[in-house]
């Protein structure tokens, strides 16, 4: 049925842009002014909850369509032996470590905030949200050699 892959490339896509556009604007937004004591504890504890709850919602939904797409458009020699499957692979694995790094950088953050500091746990958590910013890249990066009109 065609309306159901329209759906949930859609929602793939969709997710994607929500996901990867949050972690970056946190990262060059957020932190940079958390760091320096200019946001409250709680805005900043508001933003970071928002950034957790999007990551947790968008993996059960990367998980969901991305293995529909990968079930219907691969098979596992085509996913492990073709240049395409490899860039779904590749996809997979950055998906898996950014998230880790999120779910690690928001709950430092936020357990900081619970104990009254702002600026340590801000500063603390500051590599692991760079290194999920980055990653994030990379996703955009892999994204974009699967679905670019020029092909891969
Ligand atoms: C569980 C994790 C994920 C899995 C299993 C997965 C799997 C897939 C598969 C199978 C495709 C279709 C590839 C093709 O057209 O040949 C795809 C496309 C795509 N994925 Fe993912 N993905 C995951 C996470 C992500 C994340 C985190 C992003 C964020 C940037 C993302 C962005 C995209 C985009 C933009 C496309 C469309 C490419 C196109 O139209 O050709 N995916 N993904």
């Amino acid at each position: 049925m065609e309306l159901i892959h329209a759906v949930m490339w859609s929602l793939h896509v969709g997710f994607a842009v929500l996901w990867t556009g949050s972690v970056l604007f946190v990262t060059v937004a957020v932190l940079p002014p958390a760091t320096r004591g200019e946001i409250g504890a709680d805005a900043l504890a508001s933003l970071v909850g928002r950034l957790r709850w999007i990551t947790r919602i968008a993996a059960v939904a990367f998980l969901v369509t991305g293995g529909h797409m990968a079930g219907t458009l691969y098979t596992v020699e085509t996913l492990t032996g073709t240049g395409r499957g490899h860039l779904v692979l590749t996809m997979l694995a950055l998906w898996f470590l950014a998230t880790g790094l999120v779910e690690a950088a928001g709950g430092k953050l936020v357990s900081g905030l619970d104990a009254g500091k702002l600026r340590e746990p801000a500063r603390d958590a500051k590599p692991l949200f760079y290194g999920a910013a980055a990653l994030s890249v990379g996703l955009i990066v892999t994204a974009g050699l699967l679905a670019n009109p020029f092909g891969f």
